[in-house]
């Protein structure tokens, strides 16, 4: 694994915080960057309907750290008109790369011909791409699924097609829209397009750990690897990838980092966005991120019903003091929550991630 180049900008490590609409705003991305070990950061999907008719949410949806450079903002969309005049205000706002989301099973983004429905109608994708590479001098790259039915896997297809559009990286994460996010990602052919295209190709699917993804790095050859659900679990995942790679000793959080990461989440949250937005993001981040830690599952329960500012802010405290000080955490102590706790501190750790809590 090494550094890679889309044209001129460089992606080191090669390493990518994968976009996760609801999720991977200005705040969490910058959250994440500032752990280290991330080389592209991509904004969520957003809409070129909005974007192109002033929708004041769709805009606010490109803002960026200038540290998390290099940074792309994902654009959806059918309509070619429409997409080449949002990927032109993407350039604009000074993205570094405009990247097309062919991924998206939402309902209401493939009916209207966007996302993955783009997957199965090859001359809209060919349109669409020859407006945009015409209006931007920013490379343009694109984010594909293995294929739009089950039976019609085209991802190849798809990346020779978006190459010869001159699509300068090729992002797969290969399930099937029909698959949504059932059953395993196909990493062969994310090896299968490396070995096609000239241009470089990034894999993105269920890496979680480390070694996963050195070996899916080591099975496909591929230039890049995505990480999105594994980053809400371990947001230190690209730091400890990176720490590999250099050969030093692996980065491993300790208590008063996760209480940390989380009130600076919740800083950034506030300072970006009104307080109930804010504090149900909160929520969202602290529940994959507490999975595995002793009482999480008690701290999750409170958290969920804390509804103020200082009443998080006083939960998180009191939950890293407890485990700190090596008791069970009970919380506001109601005895069925104790009962959950001690159970908890009695179960395995947890490493894995839930599913999504969007269909993208
Ligand atoms: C909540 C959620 C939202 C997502 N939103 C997007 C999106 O906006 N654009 C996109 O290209 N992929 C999106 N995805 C797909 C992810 O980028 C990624 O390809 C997929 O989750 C598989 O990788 P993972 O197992 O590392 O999460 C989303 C996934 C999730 C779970």
């Amino acid at each position: 694994m090494k550094p890679f180049k889309i044209r001129d900008v460089l992606i080191a490590p090669p390493l990518v915080l994968s976009p996760m609409a609801g999720v991977t705003d200005v705040a969490f991305r910058g959250l994440l960057k500032r752990r280290g070990g991330i080389g592209l950061t991509v904004s969520e999907f957003i809409s070129v309907e909005g974007l192109t008719r002033n929708n004041p949410k769709s805009k606010r949806q490109m803002r960026f750290y200038d540290y998390e450079r290099p940074f792309a903002v994902q654009i959806f969309g059918g309509q070619p008109e429409r997409m080449r005049m949002a990927a032109e205000m993407a350039e604009q706002v000074g993205a570094d790369l405009l990247d097309i989301n062919c991924g998206c099973p939402a309902p209401k983004v493939v009916k209207h011909g966007g996302g993955s429905g783009l997957l199965r109608d090859m001359p809209r994708l060919e349109t669409i791409l020859t407006e945009i590479k015409k209006a931007i001098t920013i490379p343009l790259t694109i984010k594909i699924r293995a294929g739009y039915y089950d039976n019609n896997i085209n991802a190849v297809e798809t990346a020779k097609l978006a190459e010869a559009c001159g699509v300068e990286h090729i992002a797969l994460h290969g399930r099937t829209k029909e698959q949504g996010y059932k059953g395993r990602a196909n990493w062969d052919l994310v090896r299968q397009i490396k070995e096609t295209v000239k241009v470089p190709v990034s894999g993105s699917g269920d890496v979680t750990t480390v070694d996963e993804a050195f070996a899916r790095w080591r099975e496909t050859n591929c230039d890049g690897i995505l990480i999105g659900r594994g980053a809400m679990a371990n947001p230190w995942i690209f730091r400890q990838i990176e720490d590999t790679l250099a050969g030093r000793e692996v980065f491993q959080p300790t208590l008063a980092d996760k209480r940390n990461l989380l009130l600076e989440y919740f800083e950034l949250l506030r300072a970006d966005m009104p307080e109930l937005p804010a504090i149900g993001r909160m929520k969202q981040l602290a529940g994959q991120f507490t999975r595995g830690l002793v009482g999480g599952s008690r701290f999750r329960q409170v958290l969920y019903h804390s509804h103020e500012v200082h009443e998080i802010l006083e939960r998180i405290e009191e939950y890293f003091e407890t485990v700190e000080a090596g008791r069970v955490y009970i919380g506001e102590g109601d005895p069925a929550g104790e009962a959950a706790a001690a159970e908890e501190a009695e179960s395995p750790a947890l490493d894995s991630c839930e599913a999504a809590t969007v269909e993208v």
